[in-house]
């Protein structure tokens, strides 16, 4: 086990506009891997936020006919509640109007100064506002962003990042760290991009006002790129880089930002050559995640089928949902969100599987062994077998999660789900009651026990449901590490049990019409 602190970072979430699946994948994401990191017994932090400045914010506060700071006031506090609801389990909010923050942009723009590369200069070309992007006219695809946005000729004096001269060290960076971007395919296009060829970026604009100012040049505000990737740094204590929590999260940790694949050439590109400008440590990993389709359908405001995080938990459930979108897609690719997909896992595996096997041995040992754990006397060779299989979770957990494979856990997970089913069918405990209840009680004891482990490795996936499983196995807060998932820490024949209760409902569809 690692003893590095780990740091995780969502992206900070535009407040142009209300949270939406994108937006609640992403923090889930990061969320799984804070809580089972925790559970590995490694120092976490666990960062997300609203990303407030910029043209893009400032015109739809404008449509809304509030001034910029209301508008980023009221729509920060959805994301907030969003936060909430999804029982992330985040250990800071930052917001990038908060004065911590502005204080740490304003710092890394005066490092960067310091190192010769800041330059006044004026910039002539395309600017999506969308985006928030500048793109040059060899990537406009019949006068569009490739990414399909609207874009305007913008010109207007500004200061400049010398980005072309990190070229090299940006590609033997990526060289001696391998791990640097992933998964692999997008590390591959990053690479690809950079030795395309970098300009210097633009990183200041003066066409409008709602940004944290240039130190000491009051018409221009710092381009919300910057002034957005700042953040990772601000929430750990920048520009005081001797303070315990930069020295323990950045200075020395595990730094991991997930994003989306959009975003990747920001973190994985302009970031990184930030941070090497004014000498701090970069992270370790940047990983980006794949989008969501509605249907099989782009997902959009103007197509009207954005998914709301907020509906999707109150139809199928929080932790269903967070399931469900861990589950579905190996995380990194392009996932297709449809009813009938959801409808499906949650039934099947979640239902049928788990919740049903963990149903069925309950219930039984409420009814035949009076409420306590049973003996394991009787057990045999093939007992030991199962149980194997259900301790081998905890590798095969920690070696999927260690690349981000959260659906691969979960099969992982309910593969031995599988096998439990297999096995108490196979054993008939409620002919053994008639038989040989010493059996019978053992083979109680084996599927207790691995109920057990399944619901361990469980919980930073659904924390609700995997304590309601650990709370009827008697198992005490104390005992629910990842290395409690072995055979060490095996269920105590005698101990009490509450009474048993559903912990997956079958998911009824309801036609609609
Ligand atoms: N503010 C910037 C990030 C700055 S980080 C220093 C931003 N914000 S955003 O609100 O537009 O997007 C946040 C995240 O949501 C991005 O990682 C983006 O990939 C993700 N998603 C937006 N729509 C999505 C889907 N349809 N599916 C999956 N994720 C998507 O970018």
């Amino acid at each position: 086990m690692s003893e590095i602190p780990f740091y995780i970072t969502t992206p900070i979430y535009y407040v142009n506009d209300k949270p939406h699946i994108g937006h609640a994948y992403t923090s889930i994401a990061c969320d799984v891997m804070a809580r089972y990191m925790r559970l590995e017994g490694r120092e976490v932090r666990f960062l997300t936020g609203t990303d407030e400045h910029g043209q893009k914010v400032e015109k739809s506060a404008g449509s809304a006919n509030l001034t910029p700071q209301e508008f980023v006031d009221m729509v920060s506090e959805s994301f907030r509640e969003l936060a909430g609801e999804l029982q992330l389990s985040h250990d800071d909010f930052i917001r990038t109007t908060q004065p911590r923050h502005i204080r740490a942009a304003q710092a890394m723009w005066d490092a960067l100064m310091a190192k010769g590369d800041i330059y006044l200069g004026s910039y002539a070309g395309w600017y999506s506002v969308r985006d928030e992007a500048f793109y040059g006219e060899e990537e406009l695809v019949g006068g569009i962003a490739p990414t399909g946005a609207p874009v305007e000729w913008v010109e207007e004096p500004s200061y400049f990042f010398r980005l072309s001269k990190w070229q090299e060290p940006l590609l033997a960076y990526f060289e001696a760290h391998p791990e640097f971007i992933a998964p692999e395919a997008r590390r591959n296009e990053v690479i690809s991009f950079v030795k395309g060829g970098l300009r210097d970026l633009s990183i200041s604009r003066t066409s409008f006002l709602w940004g944290v100012r240039v130190p000491n040049q009051d018409a221009h505000v710092i381009y919300v790129w910057l002034d957005a990737l700042v953040n990772y740094l601000t929430a750990v204590g920048y520009p005081d880089v001797t303070c315990d929590l930069y020295q323990t999260f950045w200075e020395h940790a595990d730094v991991t930002h997930v994003v989306g694949k959009d975003i990747l050439r920001f973190h994985a590109v302009y970031w990184p050559a930030f941070l090497m400008s004014v000498g701090v440590p970069l992270p370790r990993q940047i990983f980006a995640h794949g989008w969501w389709t509605n249907e099989g359908q782009k997902i959009s405001k103007s197509l009207g089928n954005v998914i709301k995080p907020e509906q999707l938990i109150e139809t199928y459930g929080l932790d269903q949902t967070r399931y469900f979108l861990l589950r579905e897609v190996p995380f990194g690719a392009d996932g297709n969100f449809s009813r009938l997909a959801m409808v499906q896992r949650i039934n099947s595996e979640l239902a049928n599987t788990i919740g049903n096997l963990a149903q069925r041995s309950l219930s039984m040992v409420q009814k035949q062994c009076g409420g306590r754990v049973p003996s394991r006397d009787g057990m045999v060779a093939g007992d030991q077998d199962v149980l194997m299989r259900a301790y081998g979770l905890q590798e095969a957990v920690r070696t999927s999660l260690v690349d981000f494979k959260f659906h691969a856990a979960l099969e992982a997970v309910v593969e031995v789900g599988r096998a439990l089913n297999e096995y108490i069918d196979a054993q008939a405990p409620w002919v053994l009651k008639k038989t040989d209840v010493s059996r019978m009680e053992a083979v109680l004891y084996t599927l207790l026990e691995g109920i057990r482990c399944i619901a361990l490795c469980l919980q930073p996936f659904m924390p609700t449901a995997a304590d309601k499983m650990l709370f009827q196995l008697s198992v005490p807060e104390n005992a629910r590490m990842n290395a409690c998932v072995s055979a060490e820490y095996a269920l105590i024949s005698g101990a009490v049990l509450p009474e048993p209760e559903g912990i997956f409902p079958r998911f009824q569809v309801v036609e609609e019409g």
